[in-house]
């Protein structure tokens, strides 16, 4: 099968990059160097997919998108841009272009709009073969983020329409479901890329530094204040800050973070002039902050200033529908990384990890697979390079007791993985009915719908195929 791409610009560099690069990986290119030509040639040929720069000359960009879906609606618009005419973009998706691809262009995430416009279109070709079902699993990633969930999905699309907007964005999620690799992304997404992205790992660093630490302090301020110290606020200026675990952060340095928040202003430590910095605030958490704020270890204007754009990464063992495609991404990289020819993995071995319950999330599996990838003798990996603890284990064995927390913490985290198991088995075998479920329960349903939300589950996820082609 032919796809075919269509590229739009005046500028003849452009034009030859696609020629160039998007010819050789398949795709049949050709090239207009204006709106009219460019209108010309999609009246004549059925492109899968048109990459229009906004700024031409004769019929202007936006106009040539809105033309192109009005009369070829199964083809997609991509639309290029420079940072200077976001509104124009903005504009020009609303008129109907799927994406778009910001000036100086970046190759990789060119063909991963390609290969999302030819998915959403039903003309990705039908994978073969294991080298085949690598490249299949490109696809599903946006940057180094790996997932095609549907949950992953929707967090893609929000790392798309943050990308203009500096709103503070606050990240939730297990140990190790990549709440750092997320806040990267979005850094590196949006329009301060080529600033700073500082991390602050508000758990790692003593109370007593931490304040230091983010806004810096004068000389002399305290004992052993020998110069002036610039903090992580002033480093990050005109970036992005992540704070991590956030929830961590002690009270009388969360007030000064809600004045950072609020007016985009503090002083250092020791300091009496006021500085102002120009950030974009990601925090992150593994804790729920909602219930800090019940306990009183967190302060409730600060949680609402930082839930601005609340994203909750799913653990795991909620989106076992991406191990497959994890484990292929992951043997691809350590089969490079370690220069060993592992190529597959047993059905076994793979039933196992479904069956696991995967408390350290992607991290966990990731270590998991370069430990099998180093054990392994042959090109294909075995239920026995699996370390034996994960190989047996189900839900009902908790891992590692953590003593350094405190009892009650530690039974409330067993209470809510079990419930949590509990509740999937058996909405499953309701198939998502909250009357059926709740009687066997012996729960209200206002309870039941309670523990769904803080679980995050729907019950639309637990109808079978046959329920929704028959409703
Ligand atoms: N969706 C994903 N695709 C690919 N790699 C991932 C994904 N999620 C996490 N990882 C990888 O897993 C590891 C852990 O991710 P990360 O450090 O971002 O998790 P985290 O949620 O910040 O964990 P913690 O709470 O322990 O800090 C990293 O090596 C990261 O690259
Ligand atoms: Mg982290």
């Amino acid at each position: 099968m032919n796809v075919t791409v269509l590229v739009v610009d005046t500028d003849p560099l452009v034009r030859d990059l696609f020629l160039k690069t998007v010819g050789k990986w398949g795709y049949i290119v050709d090239t207009a160097a204006s709106g009219s030509e460019g209108l010309a040639m999609v009246r004549q040929t059925d492109y899968d997919v048109v990459f229009v720069n906004l700024s031409l000359p004769g019929m202007d960009g936006q106009e040539l998108v809105g033309k192109i879906r009005e009369e070829q609606p199964s083809t997609e618009v991509v639309v290029i841009t420079g940072y200077s005419s976001v509104d124009a973009a903005v504009a020009a998706m609303k008129a109907g272009a799927y994406d778009l691809v910001l000036k100086p262009l970046n190759l990789d995430r060119i063909k991963i709009i390609i290969n999302r416009c030819l998915e959403k279109s039903g003309l990705k070709e039908e994978s073969s073969g294991e080298d085949m079902s690598e490249a299949e699993a490109e696809k599903y990633c946006y940057d180094k983020i790996i997932g095609k969930n549907h949950k992953m999905q929707e967090i893609y699309g929000l790392i798309n329409s943050l990308r203009n907007i500096d709103s503070t964005v606050l990240i939730m999620g297990e140990t190790g479901t990549g709440k750092g690799l997320l806040a990267q992304t979005i850094h590196s997404n949006s329009n301060r890329r080529n600033d700073d992205f500082v991390t602050v790992d508000c758990g790692a660093i003593p109370e007593t530094l931490l304040e230091s630490e983010l806004f810096g302090y004068e000389k002399g301020s305290f004992t052993g204040a020998l110069r002036r110290r610039i903090g992580k606020f002033e480093q990050a200026h005109k970036g992005t800050i992540f704070l991590d675990e956030i929830g961590d952060i002690p009270l009388y340095v969360q007030q000064k973070l809600l004045r950072i928040l609020q007016e985009r202003r503090f002083e250092r430590i020791g300091g009496n002039s006021t500085i102002d910095v120009d950030v974009r605030i990601i925090a992150a958490t593994n804790k729920d902050l909602k219930t800090l704020v019940d306990e009183g270890k967190f302060r409730e204007d600060l949680y609402y200033r930082l839930n601005i754009i609340p994203i909750c990464l799913p653990p795991l063992r909620e989106r076992m529908d991406d191990l497959v495609l994890l484990v292929t991404k992951f043997i691809g990289k350590y089969r490079d990384k370690l220069k060993k020819d592992v190529r597959t993995i047993s059905q076994d071995a793979l039933n196992a990890m479904m069956r696991y319950h995967w408390p350290g999330n992607i991290r966990e599996l990731e270590n998991l697979l370069e430990r099998a990838i180093i054990m392994t003798l042959g090109k294909n990996i075995q239920k026995i390079d699996i370390p034996g603890e994960r190989r047996n284990k189900d839900i009902y064995s908790f891992g590692k007791i953590d003593i350094n927390q405190p009892l009650k913490q530690v039974k409330q985290q067993i209470i809510e993985q079990v419930e949590r198991k509990y509740l999937k088995e058996l909405l499953n075998h309701h198939r998502g009915s909250i009357n059926l479920v709740a009687r066997q329960a012996k729960v209200d349903s206002k309870t039941l719908y309670d523990k769904m939300k803080k679980y995050n589950y729907h019950k639309e996820d637990f109808k079978r195929l046959d329920q929704e082609e028959s409703s």
